[in-house]
Order: structure tokens, then C-alpha cells, then sequence
């Protein structure tokens, strides 16, 4: 059998540390010989490792978990331990993820802004009476419980964000990220809160309304959630509460 030549990738990388004291962003490229079963995160540990030290990003599960990888990868917003080299053109151009704070090179610092949307939104199940922990939870339908959990896939990634006209306009818009976890809670038979509270939290131009329908959210989202017909499904609500 014939061997195939390994391809010679071209990386060029947006480089820009703001804690560097006149460091201005400028492109590095770097050429990697391409191995089977690529992925960026292979790649930037090869670059690390052997050409630039300094290179910084940011992984923790390289299994499309923790949601930290999420990169502009040929300008779009992906994260890079599930993106297969041999998927992409030979030339491939790394850039951090907009809109989020910049710590240097590929590293963004999500967590901020996350942390501060998860406590807007309050993000967590509001119980009519105190948990009673020695006490079986209530049963849940199977289907129902499949539902919340499709939702609770989110990693908090960060794509739908950089991948959303929107937000990059009006600063306070909780993307589809946010409008996500509302319709998560408002499925979820445990949260007490009423459809009223929820209005209060998302019935707003920062929230369904402020949604322009652009769909750069569910294009990008690495974990295919259906953020389209849930933020329909949110709309829909907010504009019978709000009548
Ligand atoms: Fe990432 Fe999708 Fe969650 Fe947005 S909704 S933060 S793209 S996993
Ligand atoms: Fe933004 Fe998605 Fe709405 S891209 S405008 S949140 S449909
Ligand atoms: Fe965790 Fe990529 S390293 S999602």
C-alpha cells in the first residue's frame, strides 16, 4: 500500500499579551508536520514544546468537557481539542475568542463573565421548602429528566457568545448560553420559581427580546444544543406573560 505523505500544516497564531508592557498583537506562524488523529490541542502542545515556550492557551479535559479549549479557529469559534487537524485546509489561522477578557495569546478568561450571568440569572434550583437530603427525590419522567439534561450539557464554552452579533453590541445580553439555563430551570418541576420570576430575569431587551434571531448561536455551539427552538419556546412564553 502506497504511503500517503503526511501534510505540512501551516499555524499561524494571534499573538498579544496586554499584561506585557508594549507587546502589540502580531501573527506567529508555525509549520507542524501533521500526524493521524491531529487535534489543535496536539498541535499548540507541539508548538509549546518545541517552538515557542511563551504559547499560551488553555485546556483541562481535551474531551470537549470543561469547555476551556474554545478558540477562533479560522474565525470561527470552536474548541480546539475536538477539531481534528485532517478536517481543515493545511492553513489554519488561531485567534482567542472575542468579547471575553484576554489573558494572552489563546487563553481567555471566561469564568468572569459566566460566574456573573450564572448569578444574574440565578442559575440554580429554587426549592419551595429546604432539601431535605435523607429524603428520595421526587420521581421525575424519564423523558422529562432526558430534556433537562440535553440543556445541562452546556459547558459554558463560550462560542455562542463570541459567535453572537448581538452581544457584541449590547454588553449586558445573556446570550444563548443564559436564555439556555432559563429554559432549563423553566422545564425543571423543582424549581418553584413562577413564569412571572422568569419573565423578570429574561422578558427583556437583555434577554428573549434582545435576541435578533442571527443563529450564529447554534451553528457554533460544540455541543449541539438546540439553542434555536428553546429560545422560540423562551419568547413565546415571555411575550404571553408579558401581555
Ligand atoms: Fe458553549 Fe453551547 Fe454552552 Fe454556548 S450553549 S456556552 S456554545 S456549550
Ligand atoms: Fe445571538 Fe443566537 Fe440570538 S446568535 S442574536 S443569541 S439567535
Ligand atoms: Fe476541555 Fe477542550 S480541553 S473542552
Amino acid at each position: 500500500m502506497e504511503n500517503k505523505k503526511a501534510r505540512l500544516l501551516k499555524i499561524s497564531i494571534l499573538k498579544y499579551d496586554p499584561h506585557v508592557k508594549g507587546d502589540k498583537p502580531h501573527i506567529e506562524t508555525f509549520e507542524i508536520e501533521e500526524a493521524p488523529g491531529m487535534t489543535l490541542f496536539i498541535v499548540l502542545n507541539d508548538i509549546r514544546e518545541h517552538y515557542d515556550a511563551s504559547l499560551k492557551f488553555d485546556f483541562v479535559c481535551r474531551a470537549g468537557i470543561c469547555g476551556s479549549c474554545a478558540m477562533l479557529i479560522n474565525g470561527r469559534p470552536g474548541l480546539a481539542c475536538r477539531t481534528l487537524t485532517a478536517k481543515l485546509d493545511p492553513e489554519i489561522m488561531l485567534a482567542p475568542l472575542p468579547f471575553f477578557e484576554l489573558i494572552g495569546d489563546l487563553s481567555i478568561y471566561t469564568g468572569r463573565w459566566m460566574r456573573g450571568l450564572n448569578e444574574r440569572l440565578e442559575t440554580w434550583i429554587h426549592a419551595q421548602e429546604e432539601i431535605d437530603v435523607h429524603k428520595l427525590e421526587e420521581r421525575m419522567e424519564p423523558e422529562l429528566a432526558e430534556e433537562i439534561y440535553e440543556l445541562d450539557r452546556c459547558v459554558e464554552c463560550g462560542c455562542c457568545v463570541a459567535g453572537c452579533g448581538t452581544i457584541q453590541m449590547r454588553e449586558n445580553f445573556v446570550g444563548a448560553v443564559g436564555m439556555n439555563k432559563i429554559a432549563r430551570y423553566q422545564l425543571d418541576p423543582r424549581d418553584k420559581r413562577s413564569n412571572k420570576d422568569y419573565y423578570e430575569l429574561v422578558g427583556d431587551e437583555d434577554g428573549v427580546f434582545g435576541c435578533m434571531t442571527l443563529l450564529g448561536c447554534e451553528d457554533v455551539c460544540p455541543k449541539d444544543l438546540p439553542l434555536q427552538s428553546k429560545i422560540a419556546y423562551l419568547r413565546r412564553k415571555m411575550v404571553e406573560i408579558g401581555k
